[in-house]
């Protein structure tokens, strides 16, 4: 591991994965249930205050709004509902962090309004080491994620559903970056320390940071390489489809050590693969360097100058004429757009399956926009147009799947992992419509013809949440576009 100077102090390691979501007890919930009925929350009083670390104004050391004022509420807990949170809670993350665990520090409720970012921090090294949040209630008009860093420099998001808790590391770098899009959302904090904790190696790691970029940079591991792994091509291909298909890991381990294959190998391979490595056919490598990444492809793809992602601007990818046909077959058959998870206003836009059209320049498009990733159409969805009415939007998401997840066994059984997403505006929009990244700071406008291209995966083949995006409402006119998933395997085009 290759780390600057201040990043090498790094926390110790408690539970086998550093954070978790579980039920809240239901004793629990009826008694919060009963206390939350009575409470009114007071805007915190604090005056926000520049803070050189974050390079933002704060409000109580971590929190701010992106916007102008600051909207964060706080309502105190009664000492028999802490005392019942600690008493019931304690046993169950002591379980959980597999140590003896002394409470320290519970939180009141805070309430989070339009707005606010939780900037990225470690806490309290002394008293915040084992920490649970409590989901109180929330009414979001966007599902609104924590973001974490786990002990290996790895970006995760976790979104939290009415009745969990989540139990986690919180010397591990975390908050919310995503500015909060709703009324309000509120949660509860109880915090721990191991019996007979001693904070002194920790004196000096860096607790603030003020981007995820600054974050990550403290770890710049290479990619887990397959080739490490002593397996004969064939295992190694078979073990990544089988596991890309949502096949159990232990039992394909089970088969693999039956055959005589190396144990550690097979134990990399298997650790490794479910971050999203398995693309058989098409190496991890071979995806992060598609054709279009290289500055002598023509049609020339602009990189977003930023290390989170790769994403890239293609102008002209389609002609006028081209685009006008698309929008004509677009219009002649239409469908609500589904989404694979969230409520139903999610997305608002239709969707076309062009493919069943049967017109000959989807049969080129196809061909084209896959030469643009370098691999054979198979290696997609069919090719779909959206049409956004005015006031359609699709809200922040991402298109990986997330690896575990029931999603992720329904979507992926056939076709694996999407790794690429090429997206082409067809028209001019009047106002609005345009494609936000909300963690790389960018939005692009739709401009006829232009492709977005961005890679879902990380260089090592994992999920990458920074590639999450939403498409802003259409303030006037209707926009157009035509989107092609590429997926890690074949199966779902032809
Ligand atoms: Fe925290
Ligand atoms: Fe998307």
């Amino acid at each position: 591991m290759n780390l600057p100077s201040d990043a090498r102090i790094q926390p110790p390691r408690f539970a086998p994965e550093p954070f978790g979501l579980f039920p809240l007890p239901p004793e629990l919930r009826l008694a919060l249930e009963a206390e939350v009925a009575g409470l009114t929350f007071e805007p915190v009083p604090e005056v926000p205050v520049y803070d050189s670390d974050y390079g933002h104004a704060v409000i109580g050391g971590i929190s701010a709004s992106s916007g102008v004022q600051p909207s964060i509420g706080h309502a105190p807990m009664s000492q028999a509902l802490y005392e019942r949170f600690y008493a019931v809670l304690t046993p169950m993350i002591e379980a959980w962090a597999g140590c003896e665990l002394e409470p320290t520090w519970g939180y009141g409720i805070r309430s989070y309004g339009r707005g606010c970012v939780l900037h990225l921090h470690r806490d309290r090294i002394d008293t915040h080491v084992i920490s649970c949040i409590v989901h109180v209630e929330d009414r979001s008009e966007v599902r609104w994620p924590l973001d974490f860093i786990d002990h290996d420099g790895r970006h995760h998001q976790v979104f939290f559903e009415p009745g969990t808790v989540l139990f986690y590391e919180s010397l591990c770098p975390h908050g919310r970056l995503v500015p909060f899009q709703g009324e309000h959302y509120r949660n509860l904090y109880f915090h721990w320390r191991p019996r007979g904790w001693d904070s002194t190696p920790l004196r000096g790691m860096r607790c603030k940071y003020p981007s995820l970029e600054t974050a990550l940079a403290e770890w710049q591991v290479p990619a887990p390489a397959l080739e490490e792994a002593e397996l004969a091509p064939a295992w190694r291909d078979w073990l990544l489809t089988n596991l890309s298909r949502g096949c159990d890991p232990a039992a394909l381990g089970a088969r693999a050590l039956a055959e005589g294959l190396d144990a550690d190998a097979v134990a990399r391979l298997l650790q490794a693969a479910p971050r999203g490595q398995a693309l058989p056919g098409l190496s991890v490598q071979g995806l992060h360097e598609a054709p279009l990444t290289r500055t002598e492809h023509h049609p020339r793809a602009w990189r977003l100058d930023t290390p989170l992602a790769q994403v890239y601007e293609i102008p002209d990818l389609l002609s006028a004429q081209e685009c006008e046909g698309l929008i004509h077959l677009i219009d002649s058959s239409l469908q609500p757009s589904t989404v694979t998870i969230g409520p139903g206003d999610y997305r608002t836009s239709r969707t076309c399956h062009l493919r069943d059209l049967d017109a000959p320049l989807i049969g080129v498009l196809e061909t084209r926009l896959a030469a643009l990733i370098g691999v054979d159409p198979t290696f997609s969805e069919p090719l779909q147009g959206q049409r956004y009415d005015r006031g359609q939007y699709f809200r922040a998401h991402t298109d990986w799947f997330e690896p575990g997840s029931r999603e992720f066994i329904e979507h992926t059984a056939l076709g694996g992992q999407r790794t690429w997403t090429v997206m082409v505006y067809l028209n001019q929009v009047g106002a609005g419509g345009q494609t936000r990244f909300l963690h790389l700071g960018r939005t692009f406008t739709p401009v006829p013809g232009m492709g977005l291209a961005w890679n879902n995966l990380h260089a090592d083949g994992s999920p990458n949440p920074a590639t999450l995006h939403e498409s802003l409402p259409v303030e006037e006119g209707l926009k157009y576009v035509i989107t092609k998933w590429f997926r890690a395997l074949p199966g779902r085009n032809g």
